[in-house]
């Protein structure tokens, strides 16, 4: 704040009058939920929320707001973030009831499996966006059914009418996102999820890749094996041909059972959306499109992927002091096939994640003719005729893609454990990182509001983590440049819309 003498005044003045501004606009994809919907929104939904009690008023909930919509965006789909005026008058007693005495006070709310009282604590971790994502991602109930090769016929068999659906996975913990997609079908469709190791159960379904979802739509119907992306809103598109997720906030009945597919989590948009089906009894157009569209192979297209074709290019977008990660592919020549391969498989990596607006860091290809690429290389001690590589200058490290064959699944393998921050990430060696080089960075820093040292933390939280820009605009650009995240946030807390 340029001002703070004139905002604190200005502040001072505003709480004074009546019916004071909540921080939160229509638009922000945090809930603003009031005392008179807090039951029906919150209590008694299946979701786990985190709430903030605030008053418009109060300094360090202004602050608090940037991180806060950070956070709501981060968890659409997978938890509710909602915000309560205690200045309001209507919600005094409800703040009062939760024994709210400074501001803001944040809590987690979560069900209470098979009903009854939600469990409701403080949260009192750090403030910043990933800090509270992660806590409220693991206050999510879990409700999906680990199958075992010595549960599966169990599993089939119980309830054999009623449909079921089965991911396939490698990992041993159940993402964030299947846990939210089995609340959405709580009651309605069982989810469950088995590991690769299952042979089994993996033969069972003649599974060849993971994660596969798999849908039983019950009786002896044929298994139907998801193609499309894997991402929340089309899986529940999938399996809402097995039966309608529960629709949250609920809906009164009016005769005729609501359907909904998108946005299950009561953010924002559903919120509007089902107060919409309440004031009139036919469901919205997006409603009626989703409920009766059929499963959707949704074709998986590429994104081009950008070149450099100059060292200073490379320096600028990649290896600047302030850069982040950038993923590059070396070629000699994009006619040969690994170069292809390799180059096919990021554009198709590059799409899908644009597809569903996630934060992804941006891919180049390097033809190897450029002169920054081949002492890049031989700094890197690379000799390759393709070779792929993540590098992160602001952080100093590099990592090599050693995967067989460039095929798809494995780089996307790659792509995720660097997403994810899992394993190994090599030291870069000295003097590859430009140093002091602000006036040859117009970009990095136009786009970044140069964080000095006080403003970091606050820069940090400023910052959308999901680039709205980044949807397959501008195909010079890669997909993830522009609304890049100047503080690397987001590479721990995007890996939860993940399966
Ligand atoms: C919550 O889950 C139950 C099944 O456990 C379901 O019947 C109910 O409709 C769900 N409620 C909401 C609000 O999603």
């Amino acid at each position: 704040m340029h001002h703070p003498t004139l905002c604190t005044v200005a502040v001072a003045l505003l709480s004074a009058l009546p019916g004071t501004q909540a921080i939160y606009t229509k638009k922000s994809p945090v809930l603003q939920v009031e005392a008179k919907n807090y039951d029906r929104l919150i209590a008694k939904s299946n979701y786990t929320s985190i709430v903030e009690f605030y008053a418009p008023w109060c300094g360090h909930c202004k602050n608090l707001k940037p991180a806060y919509e950070k956070v709501a965006k981060n968890l659409e789909g997978l938890a509710k973030v909602a915000a309560v005026n205690c200045d309001d008058e209507a919600n005094k007693p409800l703040c009062g009831s939760m024994g709210i005495q400074g501001f803001p006070t944040l809590k987690i709310v979560r069900p209470k499996k098979g009903g009854g009282k939600p469990v409701v604590q403080d949260y009192q971790g750090p403030r910043t966006a990933s800090a509270m994502v992660d806590a409220v991602v693991q206050q999510i109930n879990n409700l999906v059914v680990k199958v075992e090769d010595k549960s599966l016929d169990k599993f089939l068999s119980d309830k054999k009418e009623s449909p079921k659906a089965i991911l396939f996975t490698d990992k041993g913990t159940t993402s964030a996102l299947l846990k939210s997609i089995a609340i959405d079908f709580a009651d309605v469709i069982t989810i469950g999820q088995a590991r690769n190791k299952e042979t089994r159960a993996v033969e069972t379904f003649a599974i060849e890749k993971f994660p596969t979802l798999v849908l039983l739509p019950g009786g002896d119907a044929p298994a139907i094996v998801y193609d499309g992306d894997l991402k929340k809103e089309a899986l529940v598109k999938f399996l809402s041909q097995a039966g309608s997720p529960n629709p949250d906030p609920p809906v009164k009945a009016n005769g005729q059972k609501e359907k909904k597919a998108k946005n299950s989590n009561g953010n924002k948009a559903s919120e509007k959306k089902t107060s919409s089906s309440k004031t009139s009894s036919a469901p919205t157009e997006s409603e009626t499109e989703t409920s009766t569209q059929q499963a959707p192979v949704i074709v998986e297209t590429a994104l081009p992927i950008p070149a450099i074709n100059s060292p200073e290019k490379l320096i600028k977008e990649c290896l600047t002091e302030k850069s982040h990660t950038c993923v590059l592919a070396f070629v000699s020549s994009n006619e040969d096939e690994a170069a292809k391969k390799a180059l096919a498989s990021l554009s198709e990596l590059a799409f899908k994640h644009a597809q569903s607006k996630r934060h992804l860091f941006p891919f180049y290809e390097v033809p190897r003719s450029n002169e920054g690429a081949s002492a890049l290389l031989k700094a890197l001690d690379l000799s390759g005729d393709v070779e792929v590589i993540a590098i992160n200058a602001r952080r100093g490290w590099w990592r090599h893609y050693e995967g067989a064959d460039f095929g798809h699944e494995s780089v996307e393998a790659w792509i995720d454990a660097i997403r994810l921050s899992e394993g190994v990430k090599k030291k870069l060696p000295e003097g590859i990182v430009a140093i002091s080089t602000e006036e040859a960075t117009p970009a990095a820093s136009s786009s970044v509001p140069t964080p000095d040292a006080t403003e970091a933390e606050s820069s940090e939280e400023a910052t959308p983590v999901t680039p709205e820009a980044g949807a397959a605009s501008d195909s010079t650009e890669p997909p993830a440049t522009k609304g890049a995240d100047p503080t690397g946030e987001p590479e721990t807390a995007a890996e939860h819309d993940e399966l």
